[in-house]
Formats: structure tokens, sequence, C-alpha cells
């Protein structure tokens, strides 16, 4: 389980170097699934979206040039001080807030809607991290939860295996300095429940119509759900 000190302090530490590193070790494909994550959202002009483990701004930029309100909250300070000279000149702008996923600085059922990405996995309690999310989101809302996985099938599934444990680790590594943050991704990443499992772990919170969609032959998965119209408190309490 995720120590939220240790990776606190490792997002700390890889902050500076955190979307070039993005960029490269995901081809730009990570623009991409963000995209696709926000088109699930659509129609989005006024929607009030909560943007979980934001990190450096890039899901809640891409939300607020959509037309939606946006607030991006995140518990390491380095992170989001990389969205101020991300902002745009012009228009709305999201407000970022420091703040831990396991415990929202917001009011139960105060969003439209809330996302996350590449941050659950993170959370040192996955479920509880759900039940927060369901608690902030507004009965008819919606979830979208994006994160990494692994390829199904045996050739792309060991290729990809290959490449997450023996290359990615020397590139983060070589690019941002710290080797540790690196093998810590592949880690997790290998340690994440099959999408299907997840979907579960949604439902059993009591988000409704979930359903999941497997970006880039499985390398990432867009997770969605709702908070269902008639019902305000997550299943199983906060
Ligand atoms: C891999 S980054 C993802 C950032 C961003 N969402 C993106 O798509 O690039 C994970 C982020 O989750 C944040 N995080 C991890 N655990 C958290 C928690 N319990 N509460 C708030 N933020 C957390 C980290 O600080 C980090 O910025």
């Amino acid at each position: 389980m995720p120590d939220p000190q240790e990776v606190r302090s490792m997002f700390g530490r890889i902050a500076g170097r955190y979307d070039l590193l993005n960029r490269v070790l995901s081809v730009g494909i990570d623009k991409r699934w963000r995209r696709a994550a926000v088109r699930k959202l659509e129609p989005l002009e006024g929607l009030q979206v909560v943007d979980v483990c934001c990190g450096t701004g890039d899901l809640s930029l891409e939300l607020s040039a959509g037309g939606a309100q946006v607030l991006g909250v995140d518990f390491t300070p380095e992170m989001l001080q990389r969205t101020a000279g991300k902002l745009p000149r012009r228009g709305d702008k999201p407000l970022f807030a420091r703040g831990d996923a396991m415990c929202l600085p917001l009011q139960s059922r105060s969003a439209d809607a809330a996302s996350i990405a590449f941050g659950i996995r993170n959370v040192a309690d996955r479920v509880g991290g759900l039940r927060e999310l369901y608690r902030i989101v507004k009965p008819g809302g919606k979830l979208l939860v994006l994160e990494f996985t692994c390829p199904p099938g045996p050739i792309l599934g060991r290729l990809y295996r290959t490449y997450f444990t023996r290359i990615l680790p020397l590139i983060g590594r070589t690019i941002s300095g710290d080797g540790g943050a690196y093998e810590y991704l592949p880690r997790t990443v290998l340690a994440w429940p099959e999408p299907e499992a997840f979907q579960r772990e949604m439902e059993s919170v009591g988000f409704a119509d979930c359903g999941h969609q497997r970006l880039t032959r499985g390398i990432a998965c867009l997770h969605w759900g709702r908070v269902p119209a008639s019902e305000g408190m997550p299943k199983g309490g906060l």
C-alpha cells in the first residue's frame, strides 16, 4: 500500500521534470488519453468539476479549456506550483488547491463531476478514495478515472512488462535524476487490478452505470461511473 508521505516526497522531487517525462515515456500519447476523458464529460459548459490528484494540472487545464469550472486538488505543493506557468492568458482558468484525496476540502454533493487521472493508484486506501470521490459528487454526477493498465495478451503483455520494468526506469532515472520514482511506477502499475476488477470496486462503493474503455491497446484505461440520482452517500459509509 503506498505510503502517503513517501508518495508526496517522491512527487515533490520529480515535479520539475514530471511533464517532460510524461511526454517522453508515453511518446505524447498521455495527452490523447486526457482528451478521451474530457470527451466523456461533454458538454462541459458551466459544469463544476473537481480534478483530484491534479498534479501539474494537465487534465484540469483540458477540462477548463472545454468550458468547465475546474478545481484541481493535489497534496504535493511542488506539483501544484508547476500549474502557474501553464495557465492560459485569457478566458477561464482552473483554480488549484492543496488537499488530500482521502479527505477532500469540499462539502458533500458539491461537484457536478469529479476526475482523477493517474492518481487513484497512489492513494493509500483505493476504495476509501473512491468513497471520498462519491461523497463530493452531486447525485446524477459523473466520476472519471484514468489509470495505467497492463495490456492483455501474452506477447504485448511481455513486451510491455520489459519496457516498463527495464527501459522506463532507466529513462526516468536519467531525466529526473530519481531512480526510485520510476521503479515505483512499474511496481504500482503491475500490482493494479484488471479493469473489470476495478470497475467492481467502483460499483461496490455505489457508482452506477459504470463502464470502462481500454486505451492504446490496453496501456491505459478510462473508467466512468455515476452517483445514482436518487442517492447521496457511498455504500460502506464515509
Ligand atoms: C502521476 S501524478 C498524476 C497527475 C495528473 N493527474 C496527471 O494526469 O498528470 C499523481 C498525483 O497524485 C498526487 N497524489 C497522490 N496521492 C494523493 C493524495 N492522497 N491526495 C492528493 N494528491 C495525491 C501526487 O501528488 C501527484 O501529483
